[in-house]
């Protein structure tokens, strides 16, 4: 803790010992608060002034150096889902990031910039910048001498007002891979309503998608860039209750919409070159019609 105190910056940056007595730090600008965790350099919070939290975070989350976080925006990195006997989602969100740089840029928005510790491979950074919108930019940079291949994922959790009322758009004509069915299917809603289990890649899309809540009268845009696949997903009820780090009732209150490169969508990066996922979240006020 007290090699990262040369991080904080008086008012806009500060350090404290987070859930599980894990190091965070907390970042407070004109318009916004935000908590990251150095524990996968997980950010579990980004709440506007006066406004509930964008992301959601379980309540019944652990916070253990071997566990990820429940909630938020976990990294996925570099596999997306199962591996033979190695922890879904990669390693990433289970691993102790470094803060490397802290700074107040001059429109007042606070930058932090995270390197992924590892004696070999590829060299990978995380930058969040936090304003009256979150940024969030993953880089892998080959600096070896042989391909690098690998999936990632901003696996965003958003906080809604409930789950039955929201109405997801910006993924109509999109072909999806269907875990529950197993199978591809093309997307034909305009408008995607949610009314059970739902766990879809979406593939070959930059498209921005934006949540419409009526009941938190907002509308949350997620904006990418650098990223071809877009997982959807909701516990619902009989997952949740499968799963020891997430209530009963949690599924009600989010949805994932994740943003990153799966499947045959996975990235090679030949030496020397680096590749860079960035996604912006953002809220807006409700369009008429949708409340
Ligand atoms: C989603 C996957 O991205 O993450 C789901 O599509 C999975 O299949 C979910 O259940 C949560 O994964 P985990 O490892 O955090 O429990």
């Amino acid at each position: 803790m007290q090699a990262l105190k040369q991080h904080e910056i008086p008012g806009r940056v500060s350090l404290f010992s987070g859930k599980g007595g894990l190091p965070a730090v907390r970042i407070e600008t004109a318009w916004s608060l935000a908590e990251i965790y150095l524990h996968g350099a997980h950010v579990t919070r980004f709440q506007k002034t006066g406004e509930p939290p964008l992301l959601f975070l379980s309540e019944a989350s652990q916070y253990d150096a071997d566990k990820p976080i429940r909630g938020g925006v976990p990294l996925i990195y570099p596999w997306f889902g199962g591996r033979d006997g190695l922890p879904a989602h990669g390693t990433a969100r289970i691993t102790s990031w470094d803060l490397t740089e802290t700074r107040v840029l001059p429109d007042g928005r606070v930058r932090l910039r995270f390197h992924l510790p590892s004696a070999d491979g590829p060299e990978v950074d995380y930058v969040v910048t936090v304003g009256s919108s979150l940024t969030m930019e993953f880089t892998v940079a080959n600096t070896g001498t042989a391909d690098v291949t690998f999936e990632n994922c901003l696996h965003s959790y958003f906080h809604v007002g409930d789950i039955r009322r929201i109405g997801i758009t910006g993924l109509r004509g999109v072909a999806y891979f269907d875990c529950l069915l197993a199978a591809t299917r093309t997307e034909t809603a305009e408008t995607l309503r949610i009314a059970g289990e739902v766990d879809r890649t979406y593939q070959n899309t930059a498209a921005t998608v934006e949540i419409h809540d009526p009941v938190l009268g907002r509308t949350l845009r997620v904006r990418k860039s650098g990223s071809l696949s877009t997982v959807v997903w909701n516990p619902w009820i009989a997952k949740s209750q499968r799963m020891p780090d997430f209530g009963d009732n949690e599924y009600q209150t989010m949805v994932c919409v994740e943003s990153g490169n799966i499947a045959e969508h996975a990235i090679t990066l030949q030496p020397g070159i680096r590749h860079s996922l960035q996604v912006e979240v953002d809220d807006l006020p409700l369009d008429r019609g949708w409340d």
